[in-house]
């Protein structure tokens, strides 16, 4: 069994810890760049599983993470609904309309199987030391982008959804929640060791609607992930909620929750690895390992290790490592958590 797996289920606390990164494989990585400029469109990656598995592997050789992660996007899912995604350059993702009601919920299974396809192959060449993560945005996120047509700052259009007609709000939220559990469940069928949900937009919600459209479903999809598949560890990223990831990890039942960069690690240590016996991950700051001094890179590190490492857990970013990250910078930072 791999380091990441025995940290999870096994609750050891290890000297070195595992670590992968958050958007490990991706356009940091001249290897990336080069399968990237070969094809057209993002999407066109992501559905194509030899690629896809291809850039999955990238970061493997060449840092020897302790997992891999499935090489796709969490907009998959509204695209198998029948809703139009691009990726537009320098813009970022652009969705079209949807209709509750013409939503294309039996479609998980047939136009995701490309990306089944790619774990597949993708655990065929991993070693077993090296753990498989397969993934999925959580309900609220995927309703963000969904309802924004795209990113936005503030996400104020889907809050406004969410408040002014709730039920309907509901639905969306709960059609998103059974295509998850059959996305993840797939996952795991074709070969995930872990899955994890993003739900990068959580932190826009005041703590009444972050129980409605967060905590309340994301439980549900833990707990059905849990019923069809009992050994998976499931690792929940609610970024940026703040105090709000007490509440969170005591009542969503997940084995791991990834905390984002602006969590204070003494408040997290006592509260979520103490009294809750949680199992953290995170949560170095991506733009510091962009743009920081080698000095002030090393002193971040050893303060994650110290704050977090006498009980199990796992180094990451708090958030994805962006294209302007230096590559001797992530190789700094694993030579720092692996003690060389
Ligand atoms: O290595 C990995 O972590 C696996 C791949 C992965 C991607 N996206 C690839 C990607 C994962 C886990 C994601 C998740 C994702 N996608 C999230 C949640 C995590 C987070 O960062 O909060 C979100 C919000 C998205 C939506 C998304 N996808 C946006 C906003 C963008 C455009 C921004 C950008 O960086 O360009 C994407 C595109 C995307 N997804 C890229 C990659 C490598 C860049 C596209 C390219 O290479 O041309």
């Amino acid at each position: 069994m791999n380091k990441l797996l025995n940290t999870i289920l096994r609750k050891e606390k290890n000297s070195v810890p595992p670590v992968w990164i958050m958007r490990q494989a991706g356009r940091y990585l001249p290897e990336y760049r080069e399968v990237r400029s070969g094809v057209s469109n993002f999407l066109e990656m992501c559905y194509t599983p030899k690629l896809a598995s291809e850039v999955t592997l990238q970061p493997i050789r060449r840092f020897g993470f302790d997992a891999a992660i499935i090489f796709s996007d969490i907009l998959v899912i509204p695209d198998a609904l029948g809703v139009k995604v691009e990726f537009v350059k320098n813009e970022g993702p652009k969705l079209g309309d949807y209709d509750l009601k013409s939503l294309k919920t039996s479609n998980i299974k047939s136009h995701l199987n490309p990306v089944f396809e790619a774990l597949e192959l993708t655990k065929s060449k991993l070693g077993n030391e090296t753990a498989l993560i397969g993934f999925s945005g959580a309900p609220w996120t995927l309703a963000c982008y969904m309802i924004e047509k795209g990113g936005s700052k503030n996400f104020e259009k889907t809050r406004q959804a969410a408040i002014k007609d709730p039920e309907s709000f509901a639905q969306l939220i709960e059609i998103l929640t059974q295509s998850i559990v059959e996305y993840l469940s797939l996952q795991i069928q074709a070969g995930a060791d872990v899955v994890k949900l993003f739900d990068s937009w959580a932190g826009v919600l005041p703590p009444f609607e972050l129980q409605k459209w967060v905590i309340n479903p994301t439980k549900k999809i833990v707990s059905e992930i849990k019923k069809l598949h009992p050994n998976i560890p499931v690792i929940c990223f609610p970024r940026a909620i703040g105090v709000n990831y007490l509440e969170f990890v005591k009542q969503v039942g997940c084995d791991v929750v990834a905390l984002d960069q602006t969590v204070e690690r003494s408040w997290a240590r006592k509260n979520l690895q103490q009294d809750c016996s949680g199992i953290v991950q995170g949560n170095l700051d991506n733009l510091l390992l962009a743009f920081g001094s080698k000095k002030e890179i090393e002193k971040e590190v050893l303060d994650v290790l110290e704050k977090f490492g006498d009980r199990p857990f796992i180094f990451n970013l708090g958030h994805g490592i962006i294209p302007q990250t230096p590559i001797e910078n992530v190789q700094l930072v694993l030579d720092l958590v692996r003690k060389k």
